[in-house]
């Protein structure tokens, strides 16, 4: 059975006093049948401390935006495992398009990140997902791939989330239609080898596709960034129901 994960990342975005106040606004807003879905939400390295406060007693799970590989050293600008362990920290998104395009992450430091995750007891999760330009050369499923094989090298797949994120799709409005992000999350899973895997979607998700997008058989969750930042549109996903 798998337990789908509603992420929230909130990339740099809120202060302490904003997460505070967002965090009273969501939690009445959820319904109490929310159990059989994991709820994460992502904050900048600044918020997790407060956040760690403040989800206490709520069913909400925290994850980093980021983690390096190395438990400590001269690796400035760099959190490591160890340090978020100390605040309740459950997931580590790792791989996500924005540090690959803005830092040139690579897909062997991406496996590192996941592989360190995962040796301390956090779960990666890890991004991959094509270009427009790569899709429209119908290179698509040959760069997932590679993202998926090398980023989840060494892993073990039942502790790991792989989300697929589009880059044509996120923060611009245009989801991935529903048939075709669930066709390439059955892929992953396949390539995978590992009929447990847990595989988002990512891509301007938002209260008025989530139920679609959960509706399909090989879609186990979302990654959600700009909706996020609203408690009222996120506890709407959170809330989802399977039409
Ligand atoms: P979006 O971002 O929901 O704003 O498209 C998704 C993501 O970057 O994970």
């Amino acid at each position: 059975m798998r337990k789908p994960v509603i992420a929230g990342n909130w990339k740099m975005h809120m202060t302490c006093a904003e997460a505070r106040k967002y965090m009273a606004d969501l939690v009445p807003l959820l319904n109490k049948s929310v159990e059989d879905r994991h709820i994460v939400l992502a904050p900048a390295f600044t918020a997790l401390s407060t956040l760690a406060e403040v989800v206490k007693g709520s069913p909400i799970e925290l994850s980093s935006q980021n983690v390096h590989w190395e438990d400590q050293g001269a690796f400035t600008a760099e959190v490591s495992p160890k340090m978020l362990l100390e605040h309740q920290v459950k997931y580590a998104i790792v791989g996500h398009s924005e540090p690959r395009k803005y830092f040139s992450e690579s897909d062997e430091q991406i496996n590192l990140r996941a592989r360190s995750a995962q040796a301390h007891d956090l779960i990666p999760i890890v991004c991959v997902g094509e270009s427009n330009d790569q899709r429209e050369r119908g290179e698509a499923e040959r760069v997932i791939r590679r993202q998926v094989e090398q980023g989840l090298e060494d892993i073990l797949p039942e502790k790991v989330v792989v989300a697929y994120e589009p880059i044509w799709a996120i923060g611009t409005g245009k989801t991935c239609d529903s048939f075709e992000a669930n066709r390439i999350c059955g892929l992953i899973r396949k390539w995978v080898d590992y009929p447990d895997l847990i595989v988002q979607y990512g891509g301007s998700v938002k209260p008025g596709n989530i139920d679609e997008i959960m509706s399909m058989t090989d879609i186990d969750g979302v990654l959600v960034g700009g909706a996020s930042l609203d408690p009222e549109s996120f506890a709407r996903i959170i809330n989802y129901q399977v039409i």
